[in-house]
């Protein structure tokens, strides 16, 4: 993947996404959404992923037949949020391993600090794809990414649902390495952080909070 941001324009993406936004839709629609919606996300993220061939026998003869090369890809949630993707994209790639981040922002330094890292063994063999369904500011999403990096690993790729302009930046300035893939660039950040128009909370839309 060579682009920094790849927006995925797929009209069944476009379609369940405008529904997800939608402030009348239920908790358990938009739950089904972004299962649907993350499993169409990570078709398009894993789209040149390497492959190997190995010799099968089909029931009429022997042929070179290709399957994914290397080691398991490891998927990594940002917490809460990020679960939510992440559901759907293991309903597609059963055997990935997953890893997962906690940060909270410290109400002083206003910086993201880790409560809980717990992430798969040989990341630096691995392709990493971390999922947040919201690229807002994208200091805790640049946070994670670095201690990913700090834990060994180099071919990292960022999967979320909406991207603000100012996180794609923030991204871009932090990371230039990891390409961002999302279903929509939106307008921009209101003053408390939310995207605009965006989908409102991503966790309490997915998990039924307030
Ligand atoms: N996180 C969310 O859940 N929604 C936003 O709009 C921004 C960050």
């Amino acid at each position: 993947m060579t682009q920094h941001l790849t927006i995925v324009d797929h009209p069944l993406v476009q379609h369940k996404l405008t529904l997800m936004r939608e402030k009348e839709t239920s908790t358990a629609v938009f739950r089904q959404l972004l299962r649907e919606i993350s499993q169409l996300l990570a078709y398009e993220v894993t789209r040149e992923l390497p492959m190997t061939p190995r010799e099968i026998e089909t029931p009429l003869q022997k042929m070179d037949a290709p399957v994914l090369a290397g080691r398991k890809l490891a998927l990594i949630s940002i917490l809460r949020a990020g679960n939510g993707l992440l559901d759907g994209m293991l309903e597609l790639i059963p055997s990935a391993r997953v890893g997962f981040v906690g940060l909270y922002r410290d109400e002083e330094t206003l910086q993201p600090v880790k409560y809980y890292f717990k992430v798969p063994e040989n990341l630096a063999e691995r392709l990493v794809i971390v999922v947040d369904p919201m690229l807002a500011t994208g200091n805790s999403s640049a946070a994670a990414v670095q201690m990913l990096k700090d834990a060994g690993a180099t071919n990292i790729r960022f999967l979320c649902l909406l991207a603000a302009p100012e996180g794609v930046a923030r991204m871009k300035e932090a990371h230039p390495d990891v390409p961002v893939v999302t279903a929509s660039l939106d307008e921009r950040l209101n003053e408390k952080g939310y995207i605009l128009p965006g989908l409102g909370d991503a966790g309490d839309r997915m998990f039924g909070t307030r």
